[in-house]
This record gives C-alpha cells, structure tokens and sequence, in this order.
C-alpha cells in the first residue's frame, strides 16, 4: 500500500488547478495517504521546497483559480543552468539526485500536474525510475489522448464573454473588432470561441491564413447591411508565407517564444485594406484568471480524485484522461511522444483536426477560416 504522495503544478497557471489538487488530497485522505505539493512546479521539486497537504488546507479553494502551490514555466530539471567560476553558464542533468532524495524521503509517487512540456518532463522522470502519474492541464487543449484538458472551458467561457461584449462596440461604430485569444500554436480556443461567439472571420494556427479572404467575407457582410465584423484571432495564427507574431523571447524558459501581437497586425492590415476603421484587443492572462467554471470544476475533480486512484491502485507512469467521454488513462510514453530524449524541450501536441466536426461546422454557418 502505498502511504507517502508527492503532488506539483508546472507550465502556465490555469483554471482548475486547484479543483484538481483538492479532489487528489480528499481522496488521499479517505485512503490514508499523505499529500505533500512541491511549491512553484519543478523548481520547488528541485529545491525541495513543500509543504503538508490535508482537507483542511484544501478547504474552499475548488473555484479558485490558479495554484495553491504556486508554479512556474521556467525549470527544466534535466538541464539545469549551472555557472562556473569564470560565469560560464553549462546546463547538466539534476535528475538522478531529485530522483533519489524522493526515494530517500519514502515518496511512493509524485503526481505532476502540467501541459505537454511539463508532461514530457513527467516522462523523463519514469525513465529514471519515478512512480508518476501525470494530469493534463492547460488553457490551450493542446495535449494529446485527451477529448480536453481542464482550464479549456473557462478560457472559452472568457473570450466568448469578451466577444459578446465588443461587438456593441462595433455595431455602434461600424468597425471591424479583432480579438486575439491564447492557445499557442494550436487554435482551439479560437475556433470554440469564434462559434460560440458568432464570429464572422477565426484565424488560427493550423489554416495559415489569406487576408482576400478575409476581406470577402467583410465585404459579403456589408452586401447584406452588415457594416460591422468580428475577427477572433489565434495568438500563433499568421498568413500564407508569414511568420507568427512574437511578443517577447522568455531566453532561460524550455519553450522560449512568447506570442502576441497577432491580432493588431490583423487589425491594421484589414484597415488598409478595406479603409474601415478597424480595432484590436488581445485577452491575455485574462483567459487564465478568475474563478474556474463548473464544467472545469467537475473535470477537474474527476482527474484529480482518478489520479490518487490510480496511485493507490499503482497504476503508475500513465496520464488521466478523458477518451470518448470516460475518465480513463494512456501511458505518459504515448503522450510526450515515445521518440522524444530526456531532456529535449521538443513536446508532442494536439492541433485543430481540419476534418473536425468543430471545423465543418464553421464552414457550414460561413465563419470565414481564412482560407
Ligand atoms: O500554455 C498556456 C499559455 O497561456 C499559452 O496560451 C500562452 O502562449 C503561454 O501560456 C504564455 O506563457 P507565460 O505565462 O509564460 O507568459
């Protein structure tokens, strides 16, 4: 029987996170587990930084948004920067030394909650020999062999909320209102958004877009008295032949780019363009705040209640997932990508299906894809 939980957020702060390590330390406590969390993902595991974790610490917070733990994005174990004496900085391998202390300190497994940089670390470490199970998290939705990570639904409920909103503006003013939404390199957030919102133009990383289209769908709408369109935009969208619009380089992140800036170029091209008066606004960390949104709640707590059982029933080195509507798990291999090497930053994630229903049904209202 297992008796000693180690538990840690890594990557971007989402939605969930909280629901999550409450449902993991509640189901704990019924099984006489103890909890620990690493505090700010794998730099508190690096540094051994934790703290005790009970029902009464997890009291309250399954609506809170972010992490009681804390995290960061910033820690690669695997390769650490290590400065010598003339301040040359060498990365080297810490994972065998986090490995044993674990062990040391009779840590039966560590459950790490992350994305798919994160899991692939979790991987890493069942190649050195760690009991692991991982939980998908993200805003993005971009892990694969999953139907959906939590945190998606409240970003979606955000920038839906948003969309709703600007287009008073627009139709009071007959402009064109752009918004750009996170994701990364995958669209998700912008597809689910734009079709919840009634977007007339989504642009998204996996159609690299083309700005005749977009301004055929803006003249159609005027044909028919529509003065006013809405263009919800994927932060790495970019048009045939271009390149994504980069905010800022994060230079000692494993995952180094920082988008932004892809729905103001929009937004100025298209004024050019069209000669229409044409606005951006970009959601950013909006989409990863506030409070969780029930649906994320309950999938939360379902991935964060499976993950303790699975660790009680070992059922190690898999990931909690949702196939088909069934809470179920794959193993961590599958998801960071088999071939992938220790250490490497590269990480294996899930796209926009351009076969998929969400996509049909786009074209089949005549929401412009840009294509
Ligand atoms: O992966 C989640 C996410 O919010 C992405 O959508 C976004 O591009 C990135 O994190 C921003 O990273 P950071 O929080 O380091 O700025």
């Amino acid at each position: 029987m297992i008796k000693k939980v180690g538990i840690l957020t890594a990557g971007g702060d989402c939605p969930g996170l909280n629901a999550v390590i409450r449902g993991i330390v509640k189901t704990a406590d019924y099984a006489s587990v103890e909890t620990y969390g690493f505090m700010q993902g794998y730099k508190g595991l690096y540094y051994n930084n934790f703290m005790k974790l009970d029902p009464t610490v997890v009291s309250g917070i399954i609506a809170k948004g972010g992490t009681i733990l804390g995290s960061n994005n910033k820690t690669n174990i695997f390769a650490m920067p290590v400065k010598d004496k003339n301040g040359e900085i060498s990365f080297e391998d810490k994972s065998f030394e986090v490995v044993e202390r674990l062990k040391r300190d009779n840590f039966d497994c560590l459950i790490i909650i992350g994305g798919d940089g994160s899991l692939k670390s979790a991987r890493d470490f069942t190649r050195r020999g760690l009991n692991v199970i991982g939980v998908p998290k993200t805003i993005d939705n971009d892990v694969p062999y999953t139907d959906t990570t939590f945190g998606f639904n409240t970003a979606v409920t955000v920038a839906t909320e948003a969309i709703d909103r600007i287009r008073t503006t627009a139709e009071s003013h007959g402009r064109i209102l752009v918004l750009e939404v996170m994701g990364r390199y995958a669209g998700w957030i912008a597809l689910a958004a734009g079709i919840a919102g009634g977007a007339d133009t989504v642009l998204i990383p996996e159609i690299p877009y083309d700005f005749k289209s977009i301004v055929n769908k803006i003249n159609q709408r005027k044909s028919i008295g529509k003065n006013y369109s809405i263009i919800v935009v994927a932060e790495g969208a970019k048009p045939i032949g271009g390149n994504v619009a980069v905010k800022s380089i994060v230079s000692d992140s494993p995952d180094s780019i920082r988008l932004g800036g892809a729905g103001e170029f929009v937004a100025r091209e298209v004024e050019k363009l069209i000669g229409q008066e044409a606005r951006s606004t970009s959601l950013g960390y909006i989409q990863r705040g506030g409070d969780t949104s029930p649906y994320d709640r309950i999938l939360s707590t379902e991935y964060g209640a499976m993950a303790m059982q699975m660790a009680i029933d070992e059922k190690f080195n898999n990931m909690v997932t949702m196939l088909n509507g069934k809470i179920t798990y794959v193993p961590l291999e599958e998801v960071a990508g088999k071939d992938t090497a220790i250490g490497a930053s590269s990480s294996n994630i899930k796209t926009v299906d351009l076969n998929s229903d969400m996509i049909q049904t786009a074209r089949r209202v005549g929401i412009c894809l840009g294509d």
